[in-house]
C-alpha cells in the first residue's frame, strides 16, 4: 500500500486492466474544475527532499504519476503522506539514500528529478536512465552537461547514471536545447551550490516558474524564471515549507478542446487564462468562441470550425502536450489544417488511431496534413501514450457511436478522474473494467454533436 493507504500506482498498472467506453456525439456543456499541474507536481514533489524541515504541498493532482512519485520518494526512505485530497506531507530527515531501483523509476520519466535533488542534498546521486511516455528519442544530455558545469562528475554505467561531486560550484550553464527538465533539474543541483548559476535559454513554461517559487518559499534564491535567463545564489539550508502549485494548464486545454470539438459550452474554472494563450489563440482562429474571466475560460464550440495550422513550440508558443488532442479538431475542421511537431519525434502515433475513426490524415516526418471529414466515427482504439489517450477520448466524445480505448493507464497517469469531470459535463463514457460487459453498461442513443 502506499501514501494514505491507497492503492499504488504500480498496484494498479500491474492488476487492473481498464479501458474506456465512450457512447459519442453529445455535446459538452457544464463547469469543469482543473486540477494542480501534473508536471510541477512531479518536480516540486522530489524538491520537497531539500529541505531540512518538513514541506506541506497542496493542490496536487492525485494521479499515478504523483502517486508512483510517492512511492519512490519513500523507497529512499522519505517519510510521505499524500491524500486523496491533493495533499502531500513530505519529511526528509529520515532519507538516506542516493540510489533509486529501476523498477519504481522505469514507470515514469519525471523520476530524473531525484538526479538534481540527490546531487543538490547529498553530493552523489544514482538513477537509472528514466522511464515515461514513448514520443521519441528524449536524451538528457542537457542535465547532464548542468551537472557538470556544477562540477559533478556523471557517468553512466549499465543504465545508471551516476553522479557526484565533492563540493558543488556555480557556473553558467547555456542550454543547447530548451528543455524543461534540464532546467529545473540545474536549478536543483544548484540551489545549494557554492556561489551564483546562471541557466542560459532556459524554458519559460509555468511549472518551471512554479518549481522556483517553491525553491524560494524554502529560503532559496532563483530569480528570472519565467525568463530565459535564470540566475540562482547558493545558500547553505534550505527550510521546510508550505506550498500550493499551480493550476494544470495542459489538462485545462484539453477540456478546452473537447468543448470546442463537440461543439459543446463548457467554462473551464480555476486555471490561470494568461498561460492558456496559444491554445486561446489557436481556437479563436478556428472560429470558436473563447470568453476569458479572472480564473476561468469558457469556450462554446460551433458546428464547423476553421482549418489551422499549428507548430509547437516551448512555452509561451503552443505545448506539445496539447497537440495531439487538438488534432481532433483539425480532423474535423472545414479544409486542411498542418500540425508541425517540432519537439518530439515519435508524437503523431494516435493519428493511426484517429484514421480508424474515419479521419483522412497524413504524416509526413514530423507534420501532419488533415483533410476535415465531415464526422468520425466510433471504433476500438489504443492509447499509446497520456496525451495520445486524452486525444482519442476528445475524439471519441465526437465520434458517433461506440468507441473504446484500451491501454487507459497511461491516461490515469496524467489525469485525475477524467471520466467523473466529463460525465459531469454530459458525456457518457464508462470505465470498464477486463471482464465486466461493456455494452450493457453503455448509455442509450447518440445524437450527433454536429
Ligand atoms: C517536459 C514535460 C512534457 C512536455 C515537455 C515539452 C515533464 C515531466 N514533462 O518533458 O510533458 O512534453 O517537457 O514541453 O515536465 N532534449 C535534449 N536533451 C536534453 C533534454 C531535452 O535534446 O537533455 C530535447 C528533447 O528531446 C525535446 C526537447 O529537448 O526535443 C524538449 O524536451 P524537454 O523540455 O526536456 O522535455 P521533458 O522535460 O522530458
Amino acid at each position: 500500500m502506499n501514501s494514505g493507504g491507497e492503492a499504488s500506482a504500480i498496484q494498479v498498472r500491474g492488476i487492473l486492466l481498464e479501458k474506456f467506453y465512450i457512447s459519442g456525439g453529445k455535446p459538452l456543456t457544464g463547469k469543469v474544475s482543473i486540477g494542480g499541474a501534473k508536471n510541477a507536481a512531479v518536480a516540486i514533489l522530489p524538491a520537497a527532499l531539500l529541505a531540512d524541515g518538513p514541506c506541506t504541498i497542496h493542490n496536487l493532482p492525485y494521479i499515478d504519476d504523483v502517486i508512483c512519485l510517492a512511492d519512490i520518494l519513500k523507497e529512499i526512505g522519505a517519510k510521505v503522506n499524500l491524500n486523496k485530497r491533493g495533499e502531500a506531507y513530505v519529511e526528509s530527515s529520515t532519507v538516506t539514500q542516493y540510489k533509486a531501483s529501476y523498477d519504481m523509476v522505469k514507470q515514469m520519466r519525471a523520476s530524473y528529478y531525484l538526479l538534481g535533488v540527490l546531487l543538490g542534498k547529498f553530493g552523489k546521486a544514482e538513477i537509472p536512465l528514466p522511464g515515461g511516455c514513448e514520443i521519441g528519442a528524449r536524451p538528457i544530455d542537457q542535465h547532464i552537461k548542468g551537472f557538470e558545469a556544477l562540477g559533478a562528475n556523471v557517468v553512466i554505467e549499465h543504465g545508471v547514471v551516476k553522479a557526484s561531486a565533492k563540493k558543488l560550484i556555480g557556473n553558467e550553464v547555456y542550454l543547447d536545447v530548451v528543455s524543461v527538465g534540464a532546467t529545473i533539474n540545474i536549478m536543483f543541483a544548484a540551489v545549494k551550490a557554492e556561489g551564483s548559476t546562471t541557466i542560459v535559454n532556459a524554458a519559460k513554461e509555468p511549472h518551471v516558474v512554479d518549481v522556483a517559487n517553491f525553491l524560494n518559499s524554502m529560503g532559496a534564491n532563483v530569480k528570472g524564471a519565467g525568463t530565459d535567463t535564470i540566475r540562482i545564489k547558493g545558500v547553505d539550508r534550505l527550510n521546510g515549507c508550505e506550498y500550493t502549485i499551480i493550476p494544470d494548464q495542459i489538462e485545462a486545454g484539453t477540456f478546452m478542446v473537447a468543448a470546442a470539438a463537440t461543439a459543446g459550452d463548457v467554462v473551464v474554472a480555476d486555471v490561470i487564462p494568461k498561460h492558456m494563450e496559444s491554445i486561446t489563440a489557436k481556437l479563436l482562429e478556428m472560429g470558436i468562441e473563447v470568453i476569458e474571466g479572472d480564473d476561468y475560460i469558457r469556450v462554446r464550440g460551433i458546428q464547423k470550425p476553421r482549418r489551422v495550422n499549428i507548430k509547437t513550440l516551448p512555452y509561451p508558443g503552443f505545448p506539445t502536450d496539447l497537440q495531439q488532442p487538438i488534432s481532433v479538431i483539425c480532423s474535423i475542421a472545414k479544409g486542411t489544417s498542418i500540425i508541425h511537431e517540432s519537439l518530439f519525434d515519435h508524437r503523431f502515433r494516435h493519428v493511426e488511431e484517429l484514421r480508424r475513426m474515419g479521419a483522412n490524415i497524413k504524416v509526413e516526418d514530423r507534420t501532419a496534413i488533415f483533410e476535415g471529414v465531415d464526422g468520425l466515427s466510433g471504433a476500438p482504439v489504443t492509447a499509446t501514450d497520456l496525451r495520445a489517450g486524452a486525444a482519442l477520448i476528445i475524439a471519441g466524445l465526437v465520434a458517433n457511436g461506440v468507441t473504446e480505448i484500451d491501454n487507459i493507464h497511461f491516461i490515469d497517469r496524467g489525469y485525475e478522474r477524467i471520466e467523473e469531470k466529463l460525465t459531469a459535463l454530459g458525456a457518457d463514457i464508462r470505465r470498464v473494467k477486463d471482464g465486466d460487459k461493456p455494452l450493457k453498461v453503455l448509455l442509450g442513443s447518440s445524437n450527433s454533436a454536429r
